[in-house]
């Protein structure tokens, strides 16, 4: 169908899923691909509930009005899953059979580096190439400075510990707040530096408990009578860390898990012009011919970078962001 909804001779055939975790924007990047490929008489069709769909035949022609109405939503209208089975040989045939039956040039990959991984074995086994397109709330692709939902994950995330503090404040409390990210730390800091975090504790550099009670006490002797650790989910269990700090310091120590709040709601304007830029430029590398690439931004410009499927670790501007945190908290 064309962009009108009259038949078309379609010159290409585009599946587009979204896999892994949901991230806010998502929407607005499906919308953008289907377009962007209609545009150039593509036939579109969308995999549902991530990789499970690729492996259950579960597909559906998308058209224009499929994706009206969905630029400001949260979630994925293409539904997503952690699907196992992709990881397996027997999984992977499958998707690849069901992809070649569907007679698809290019598969469209949103999601993480969970996602990408699977994309370049998916690739290798069927012969359709895929494009990748950064989205998840961690902020940890290798490829791209930053990701699709990041920014929205982020504001969330800020405007609960905001309201948290007021709590602190009124209580002279010690609050724990746990955000997302089992493995790193963007988000954290981030958050950590935006709302002047007493302690920001990350995957990358697990909490020493010593440590953060001698800092604790620092900060008590100065006058401080409420602070805020913020805390990434893969640092250190937040509740064994809360019973430790109540048996060793003299505060009132709470816990605060801000969980998947932070994966939905309506994207921001940053995480919804990411989608539109990533998305325009995977559609354009599709008609260059690129073959398993992923899309990026790298010092504020949208690029094509190579489909690792690895992850991005803090680098030097983490570091800074985590030491100014720690600077001006005091
Ligand atoms: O989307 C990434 C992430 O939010 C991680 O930070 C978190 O640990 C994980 O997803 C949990 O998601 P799920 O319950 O979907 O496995």
């Amino acid at each position: 169908m064309s962009i009108l909804g009259e038949e078309m001779v379609a010159k290409l055939v585009v599946g587009i899923v979204t896999a892994g975790g949901d991230a806010p924007g998502m929407n607005a990047a499906i919308r953008a691909c289907v377009r962007n490929l209609l545009a150039k008489e593509t036939k579109v069709i969308g995999v549902k509930r991530g990789y499970k769909g690729l492996i259950e035949k579960d597909f559906e022609t998308l058209t224009s009005r499929s994706v009206s109405g969905i630029i400001n939503l949260g979630g994925t209208i293409l539904k997503t899953a952690r699907c196992e089975e992709i990881r397996t040989e027997e999984g992977l045939e499958k998707a690849a059979r069901n992809l070649n039956e569907l007679s698809l040039d290019y598969l469209i990959v949103i999601g993480g580096d969970g996602t990408f991984r699977a994309a370049k074995e998916i690739s290798r086994k069927s012969g359709v190439h895929c494009i990748g397109i950064p989205a998840s709330i961690d902020n940890d692709i290798d490829g791209t400075e930053e990701t699709i939902g990041f920014d929205t994950a982020v504001n969330t995330a800020l405007e609960a510990i905001d309201k948290i503090r007021d709590t602190a404040i009124s209580h002279e409390r010690f609050f724990i707040v746990e955000v997302m990210g089992r493995g790193s730390g963007f988000l954290a800091i981030a958050v950590g530096l935006a709302s002047g975090s007493e302690f920001i504790l990350i995957p990358e550099k697990p909490p020493n408990v010593d440590s953060l009670i001698e800092r604790y006490k620092v900060m008590k002797s100065l006058g401080k009578t409420s602070m805020i650790a913020v805390l990434a989910e893969g640092a250190i269990d937040g509740l064994t860390l809360v019973n430790m700090l109540k048996k060793r310091i003299d505060a009132e120590v709470r816990f605060s898990s801000i969980g998947y709040i932070q994966r939905g709601g309506i994207p921001t304007l940053r995480s919804r012009i990411l989608a539109n830029l990533f998305s325009a430029k995977a559609v354009e590398m599709i008609f260059e011919g690129k073959k398993d690439l992923m899309v990026g931004i790298v010092d504020n410009k949208i690029r094509t970078n190579e489909l690792t499927g690895k992850k991005r670790t803090i680098g030097e501007g983490e570091i800074y962001m985590l030491n100014l945190a720690e600077k001006l908290a005091i």
